[in-house]
């Protein structure tokens, strides 16, 4: 009876639960914010204006050029769509920039095989100015979204106190759930509380959010890349291990493809990102994007790696006193992927380690590719602990079998490498 009991009640607790199945792994897409901002001026600037013309062209572009089969599934509307709330106290979006409607949106977007993201914010206003979601608007928006087939809600945290914060974002994964529809929910909540315990509980989080962000926007600068990893490597110990397959940290979009970084500089936030298990929301003109940037958004090997499905963060593991940082990620099949990242500002530099000092350990053999953005592939072994390796952070190049090298200051180099079973039955 006691059994029965408990079980009942956990079956229960499970109801308040955002139990919607979705992004086991990482979420990949496209979101408006970073790069469009809140341009409502669509009679000066029709081409770039928040409108329904803007998401359908980028989503003709990830369909067709190439995004959609690597995954890039999500087309994100944020801010500034909002237009008001009808009679009912429906929402609806701006008339004249969305003529055909928000289902309309998604119904384009669902016929190209991608997923529509909206944005809202838990308070009277979202942080540009257009209407929010009070509490007593939770249940309503909840339903109007999955009226119009969203896959996923942005739930921003401007103008709120935490207080209706802390009743707002469960009551809205509640909502969420009661519509029926599997709609990704990425929370803002744990921003507005300053991103760490005990402001911010992260398994209440992991139960109720897919995603959330912890810390501030990315604007367009590499300034603001390091202001955001810093503060996800120095919180490491809290925010990795509540990370997994349907609850994702969210550092911000990507700047690849923006203004503000250099092209090393956008390669070592693709392959930071990547490490970190981040979600890969680009936020570019996918209209004028380079092949250069598309290659680095599009890299094969980075992407898989993200989309691991054991879906395990990154750590930083090392940093040394020469001003290179090693980030290390555990993978399926016993690989793991490492980030080479020099802060260096003067010229290439040679680095040198060992298996054992990058925490490999027992006398196993390492399969190791070095295959990071050039897309080509090198590859070699290594016996640990004492191979020593030496890693020239520079090119990408060929090398003999347990001398490996790849990648550049400045750059983010990724390498995989995997315990092979076979080789260490060998060597035993
Ligand atoms: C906040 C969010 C941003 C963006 C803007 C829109 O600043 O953190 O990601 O959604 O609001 O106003």
């Amino acid at each position: 009876m006691l059994l029965r009991t408990v079980l009942l009640l956990a079956l229960v607790g499970q109801g308040l639960l955002l139990e919607n199945g979705l992004l086991r792994t990482p979420p990949m897409g496209w979101l408006a914010w970073e790069r469009f901002r809140c341009n409502i001026d669509c009679d000066e600037d029709p081409e770039n204006c928040i409108s329904e013309r803007l998401f359908m062209e980028m989503a003709d572009r990830l369909a067709q050029d190439g995004w959609r089969d690597l995954g890039y599934v999500y087309l994100n509307i944020d801010d500034c769509w909002i237009g008001g709330r009808d009679a009912e106290g429906r929402l609806v979006p701006d008339s004249k920039r969305f003529p055909h409607g928000i289902g309309f949106l998604a119904d384009y977007a669902h016929s190209l095989g991608l997923k529509l993201g909206i944005y809202e914010d838990m308070g009277n206003l979202t942080c540009m100015g257009y209407p929010g979601t009070t509490l007593d608007k939770v249940d309503l928006d909840a339903q109007t979204f999955a009226s119009w087939k969203v896959d996923m809600l942005k739930l921003d945290g401007c103008f709120s106190t935490s207080e209706e914060r802390a009743l707002g974002y469960p009551k809205m994964a509640a909502a969420l759930n009661a519509t029926g529809r599997p709609i990704a929910f990425s929370c803002s909540w744990p921003a507005y509380e300053g991103g760490l315990p005990p402001k911010v509980n992260y398994s209440l989080l992991a139960d109720i959010c897919n995603l959330w962000r912890n810390y501030d926007d990315m604007q367009d600068s590499w300034r603001d890349v390091l202001s955001i990893l810093d503060w996800f490597v120095k919180h490491q110990d809290i925010l990795q291990p509540v990370a997994g397959p349907g609850r994702w940290n969210d550092p911000d979009m990507l700047l690849v493809g923006n203004f503000g970084l250099s092209f090393e500089q956008a390669r070592s936030q693709m392959a930071l990102w990547t490490i970190l298990a981040a979600p890969l929301f680009m936020s570019t003109d996918l209209r004028t994007i380079s092949p250069q940037n598309m290659d680095i958004l599009q890299n094969p090997l980075m992407i898989k790696i993200n989309q691991d499905p054991l879906g395990i963060q990154g750590r930083r593991i090392l940093k040394e006193k020469s001003h290179i940082e090693v980030f290390k990620r555990p993978l399926s099949g016993e690989a793991s992927a490492l980030v080479f990242f020099s802060r260096r500002t003067d010229m290439p530099y040679h680095y040198h380690s060992s298996l054992s000092q990058l925490n490999y350990t027992g006398s196993k053999m390492y399969e190791v590719s070095a295959s990071a953005f050039p897309g080509g592939l090198c590859w070699g072994a290594a016996r640990s602990p004492m191979a020593s390796l030496s890693w020239e952070l520079w090119g990408l190049w060929r090398v003999p079998v347990g001398q490996l090298q790849a990648l550049r200051a400045e750059a983010g180099a990724i390498f995989q490498t995997r315990v092979s079973r076979l080789c260490r039955r060998s060597w035993v």
